[in-house]
């Protein structure tokens, strides 16, 4: 069982540079197909430690559109409105989880590609950021702000590596999410007299039968379109593969023909025989209404939900690790950077200070349902929920996500995502097994 398999901290941390984009990645070599050779980035430039920036403009380009998303954005824009009022702050969002629905990250690339970047934008830490941004040379390198802020004493190392490129950050982290939550609703456990929320697959399914004869689905996923259920799926494998094997899908070390990506896939197949039936017509920013409308009882999801649930006013949920993932974390990080041409680059850098501050990151995480990138959060301000998510980055086994761009790089995630959308529509286990083989072929994943 993954949760038997009991790493140090020091090793955990070491496997989530392994998984991502880290230090082993950036020291070593970034697969070819991640790193096209000729390109490279240039070494760190000097920003001003605190440029005038009293007008223009500011865009901020993210795919924060739905409740707890936008208070927490808000939350960011006030401070820094506080700060420079003389700035316009150009609120670029485009709604879809993940960035994949509102093709946030298709328009981000064109812009990029077309020499039109947004002076600021959402991007993962880890290979999301390396393989499409920073190799591509379109960042500018942020040595001089980590120094300037004292960045380099406060984020912890690990996330500096997956934030570097050759030695030099690239990207501020606002935040850690974390990936595998099952969140449950409180009255229909009730109702069924289950008194735990399940720990592993296997008792799951036995949860899941019981609200069936109530007449309540199990599970809750949002696949109009390709993205949700390979976030569930991703959650699915840590849980059968255990986080080394987990990390070795990203190294070569484990194939995607493994025995356990199959298992993993046969338990998703199942799962949906008790998902909510109308799951490809409801979007990822819909999901939230049919846990707290009670039309299924659970999901597995990353802990923004915490941050929509809240801002619903919605209370009747509670939280697990999603089965089989207890002392394990999967994590994601959402930053924001200097695209190279970035039009306000002086504004910009207010806002990446500002991003990366203690005060900005506890204004931003408690209503974000994420937990501050800093080892310094004013705890007074974090919640139960969040008060166990701190507690459990210290101390669990931590790897990267693959939907969330920590893992592996965008193009592969799009092709995961068909791969499970293909799973969770056609149902079809063999063929879905075909699709991940022939994603991670063109991925060419090597240590
Ligand atoms: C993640 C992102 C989160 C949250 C979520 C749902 O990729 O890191 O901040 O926005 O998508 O949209």
């Amino acid at each position: 069982m993954a949760m038997n398999r009991k790493l140090t901290r020091r090793q955990s941390l070491k496997l989530l540079w392994m998984g991502t984009a880290g230090a082993t990645l950036a020291a070593c070599a970034v697969p070819p197909a991640q790193a096209p050779a000729p390109t490279q980035p240039a070494a760190a430039t000097s920003q001003p430690a605190e440029p005038a920036a009293a007008g223009g403009k500011l865009e901020i380009f993210s795919w924060w559109t739905s409740g707890g998303e936008v208070e927490a954005l808000n939350a960011l824009y006030d401070l820094y409105k506080k700060k420079y009022p003389g700035v316009e702050i150009v609120n670029a969002a485009l709604a879809g989880g993940a960035g994949q629905g509102g093709n946030m990250k298709a328009v981000l690339k064109t812009r990029m590609l077309g020499g039109d970047p947004p002076d600021s934008f959402q991007v993962h830490l880890g290979q999301e950021l390396i393989a499409d941004h920073v190799v591509a040379n379109r960042m500018e390198a942020l040595d001089d702000l980590y120094k300037s802020e004292g960045w380099n004493e406060v984020f912890p190392k690990g996330i500096i590596d997956l934030a570097s490129y050759q030695g030099h950050p690239y990207s501020v982290p606002v935040n850690i999410h974390r990936s595998n939550v099952l969140w449950y609703n409180t009255k229909h456990m009730q109702d069924v007299g289950v008194s735990k929320p399940p720990e592993t697959w296997d008792e799951w399914f036995e949860y899941a039968e019981q609200l069936k004869a109530k007449g309540i689905p199990a599970l809750a996923v949002a696949e109009n379109e390709p993205g949700f259920s390979a976030h569930v799926f991703e959650n699915v494998l840590v849980a059968t593969l255990g986080p080394e094997k987990y990390l070795g899908l990203f190294n070569g070390s484990t194939k995607w023909d493994d025995e356990g990506v199959k298992q993993s896939a046969e338990i998703l197949n199942k799962a949906m025989d008790y998902a909510e039936p109308d799951y490809t017509s409801v979007a990822w920013g819909d999901i939230n209404d049919v846990i707290s409308g009670g039309k299924a009882s659970t999901m597995i999801m990353g802990d923004w939900t915490h941050g929509l649930l809240k801002a619903k006013g919605f209370t009747d949920y509670h939280w697990a690790p999603a089965p089989g993932t207890k002392g394990i974390f999967v994590a994601l990080s959402d930053s924001f950077g200097l695209p190279k041409g970035a039009k306000d680059r002086d504004n910009v850098i207010n806002w990446l200070k500002l991003c990366g501050s203690r005060e900005g990151q506890d204004a931003f995480n408690p209503l974000k349902g994420s937990i501050s990138a800093r080892n310094d959060p004013d705890l007074s301000k974090y919640d139960d929920y969040l008060k166990e998510a701190i507690q459990d980055w210290k101390s669990n086994t931590i790897v990267g996500s693959i939907q969330h761009g920590a893992a592996a790089k965008q193009s592969f995630v799009n092709d995961y995502d068909n791969a499970i959308n293909y799973l969770v529509t056609k149902r079809d286990v063999d063929g879905t097994m075909t699709k991940l083989l022939e994603a991670a072929d063109l991925a060419e994943f090597k240590m």
